[in-house]
């Protein structure tokens, strides 16, 4: 794979951001606000961003970067695909919970729903991700969909996907936002109250992790080669310190060069739109 060790820093700096992100929810509303309960009050209401940033953010960014994972390549693109999918189910789960529990919230204390422009594109890209997962069943799981229409989808179905997961990172900075200038009171916000900066905080980290997301995604070095051609790829390809700069392996066999031309044969391929559908 090209750029391996890069590749490398950016997945262990995506895991490492996503999982301190989670961390950082959990502190928050254990360490300063309410803890974590279901009984209408506050402690209700702080499921919402646990439950978003672990499974809306930190679940749904490890589904979409999952084909990207080298080692994974050798294993079939059938249960690639159930990983996938079974990782944005588990993330929409986790999501209709936590919407659950903000309105449960809301109506127990009489608060109004749907009134603010983070609950309309909230719900809105709730909405779009299940529309995605039961599309992408549809087209890509179930075995009825012809293979042209796989192919003419794909780019809408990347498109769409890293459109809805840009937006729930924005989503999430909004009611960040809202939360903390409700909240905090004495000292307000405008303050920097510790809170106010281990928030913010968590807010960049997030932000940082969509980032690396979309990066490692929009590399056209790191995409999984389509299905027919790792058929005919040398395993070689698949053993990273056999084909990373600098490794001990200086001489290359015609194996391993051919199998080169053949990754970038894929490259050229995906580049015009051929991505692998099957
Ligand atoms: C309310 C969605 C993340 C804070 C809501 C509501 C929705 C929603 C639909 C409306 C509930 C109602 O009207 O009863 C989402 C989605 C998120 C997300 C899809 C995914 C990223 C967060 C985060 C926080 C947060 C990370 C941080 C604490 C709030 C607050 C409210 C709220 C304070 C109540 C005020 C309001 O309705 O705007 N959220 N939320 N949300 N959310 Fe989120
Ligand atoms: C690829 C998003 C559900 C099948 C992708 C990619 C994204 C994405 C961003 C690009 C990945 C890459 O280039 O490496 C989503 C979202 C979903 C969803 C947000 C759910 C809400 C599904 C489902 C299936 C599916 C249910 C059914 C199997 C695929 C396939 C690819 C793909 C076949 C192409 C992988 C490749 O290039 O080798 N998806 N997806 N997706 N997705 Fe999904």
């Amino acid at each position: 794979m090209e750029g391996y060790k890069t590749f490398l820093v950016f997945l262990v700096s995506t895991l490492l951001l996503g999982f301190l992100g989670v961390i950082f929810t959990l502190v928050w509303v254990l360490h300063w606000r309410e803890g974590l309960g279901w009984d209408g009050g506050a402690a209700e209401f702080n499921w919402h961003p646990v439950l978003v940033t672990s499974g809306f953010i930190f679940i749904q960014g490890i589904a979409i970067i999952v084909y990207r994972l080298p080692w994974t390549w050798k294993c079939s693109k059938l249960l690639m695909k159930f990983i996938h999918s079974g990782l944005h189910l588990t993330a929409l789960v986790f999501t209709i919970v936590a919407l659950v529990a903000v309105f449960d919230f809301h109506n127990a204390k009489n608060i109004p729903n749907m009134y603010s422009l983070h609950s309309w594109i909230g719900l809105t890209v709730v909405i779009l991700y299940a529309l995605q997962l039961v599309l992408g069943v549809s087209v890509y799981l179930l075995p009825f969909a012809p293979n042209t229409l796989r192919a003419v989808l794909m780019p809408i179905h990347v498109y769409s996907g890293l459109l809805i997961f840009t937006t729930v990172i924005a989503t999430a900075l909004m009611g960040i936002t809202e939360k903390l200038i409700f909240s905090l009171k004495e000292p307000p916000y405008s303050k920097m109250p510790p809170e106010a900066i281990f928030v913010n905080t968590f807010g960049l980290l997030i932000l940082v992790f969509g980032g690396l997301v979309v990066w490692m995604v929009t590399t056209p070095a790191w995409k999984r080669p389509r299905e027919q051609d790792i058929k005919t790829l040398s395993p070689t390809v698949f053993s990273p310190e056999r084909t990373e700069e600098g490794s001990t392996v200086t001489e290359k066999s015609d194996v391993e060069l051919n199998s080169e031309a053949a990754r970038k044969r894929i490259l050229k391929l995906d580049e015009a739109g051929q991505r692998s559908t099957m």
